[in-house]
């Protein structure tokens, strides 16, 4: 079976190869899966650079994944410490996220992957689509739901509503009923409009600070931000008090961003979290929730553009180098 993989770590576009492999044997807890469609994410391109290094080399990425079951490990259906037991058979259409970093990922035509990464598919979505759900929307189902407890009465403010995540979180956020605030490109206002923001803002624009107090009726409740180097500050400014602002990620990559040196968090009693998906150990759970909101209707994701295997190298460019709305899909 054909396999993207990097050989060493880097920033080229060639070093991706599409690499002729065996195919792989699920162990007793994988499914073994017929991928329809990966997506990318701009962790896929971290752990590639060696950031997030996976545990040997040469390796598949792929964080995300989509497919049909084509074979069951001997254990699966066996219950787990907590009592559950994941029912998988041949034929099943599913979806998933958290691989590429300690199993091989979604570039492939087949993975192996450990059901605690691995849900059913509703039949309202088709297995292309559903390979750009998983990192995206799980991220902002952990960060909004789990993490942030949002509710119906809070003003929610999404940095970057057009992005993977973004544009998920706005559906989860106006799904759980609170009013949603999101800042995109111009260019993106209607869609996330469409998808269920109250209100869009320019970022680029010189009094967002002032525009999002105004458009919240006078601070907001949970921030779900992208870029805390570039928007702490601001967040601490727009926040009511007790305000929850996650943390994903930074736009210079720099974690170590200025919470130690700003007393804006503390003047409000601010919490802030910085989280990782992939600290969440068992991806079912928000899984099970990203599924149910599919099923409901309740969440779309739009595909902004497709790939080959072989334009895999150009995909994780693409994914830092350009405005987009929605993800990235590879197909197989
Ligand atoms: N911690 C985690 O587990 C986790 C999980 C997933 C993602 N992340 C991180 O979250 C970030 C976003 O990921 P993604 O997959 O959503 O990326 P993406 O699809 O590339 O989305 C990027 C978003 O950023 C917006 N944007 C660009 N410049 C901006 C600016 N100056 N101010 C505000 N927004 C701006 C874009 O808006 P326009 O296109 O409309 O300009 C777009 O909405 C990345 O840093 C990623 O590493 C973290």
């Amino acid at each position: 079976m054909r396999a993207v993989r990097f050989h060493e770590f880097g920033k080229s576009i060639d070093m991706y190869q599409v690499d002729e492999i065996d195919r792989p044997d699920p162990r007793d807890d994988e499914v073994l899966v017929d991928i329809s469609a990966s997506s990318v994410n701009p962790a896929d391109t971290y752990m590639t650079e060696g950031m997030y290094a996976p545990p040997e080399l040469p390796w598949v990425p792929g964080i995300d994944f989509a497919g049909t079951v084509v074979e069951v490990g001997d254990r699966v259906g066996d219950p787990d410490a907590a009592g559950q037991a994941a029912h998988f058979e041949v034929g099943d259409r599913v979806f998933g996220t958290g691989t590429g970093k300690h199993v091989h990922g979604g570039y492939q035509e087949y993975a192996a992957i450990p059901t605690s990464r691995v849900v059913h598919l509703p039949d309202n979505m088709d297995l292309i689509t559903a390979g750009g759900v998983g990192c995206a929307a799980v991220t902002a189902w952990l960060c909004l739901v789990d993490f942030a407890d949002l509710q119906v009465s809070d003003q929610c403010l999404i940095h970057g509503g057009s992005g993977g995540v973004g544009h998920t979180a706005v559906q989860i956020a106006d799904a759980a009923g609170a009013h949603v605030i999101a800042t995109a490109s111009p260019e993106n206002h209607d869609r996330v409009r469409e998808l269920g923001a109250d209100i869009v803002l320019d970022y680029a624009r010189d009094d967002l600070a002032e525009a999002i107090i105004e458009a919240s009726g006078g601070g907001v409740d949970v921030i779900l931000d992208h870029r805390l180097d570039e928007y702490l500050d601001l967040d601490a400014e727009v926040a009511n008090m007790e305000a929850r602002v996650m943390g994903i990620g930074e736009a210079e990559m720099d974690p170590s961003v200025g919470v130690a040196a700003s007393s804006a968090p503390r003047l409000k009693n601010l919490t802030v979290k910085f989280m990782k998906m992939f600290n969440t150990p068992d991806l079912k759970p928000p899984l099970e929730g990203i599924a149910g909101m599919i099923e409901r209707d309740e969440l779309v994701i739009d595909v902004a553009r497709e790939y080959t295997l072989e334009e895999a190298g150009q995909a994780h460019h693409d994914v830092m180098a350009d405005s987009f709305f929605g993800k990235l899909i590879i197909r197989p």
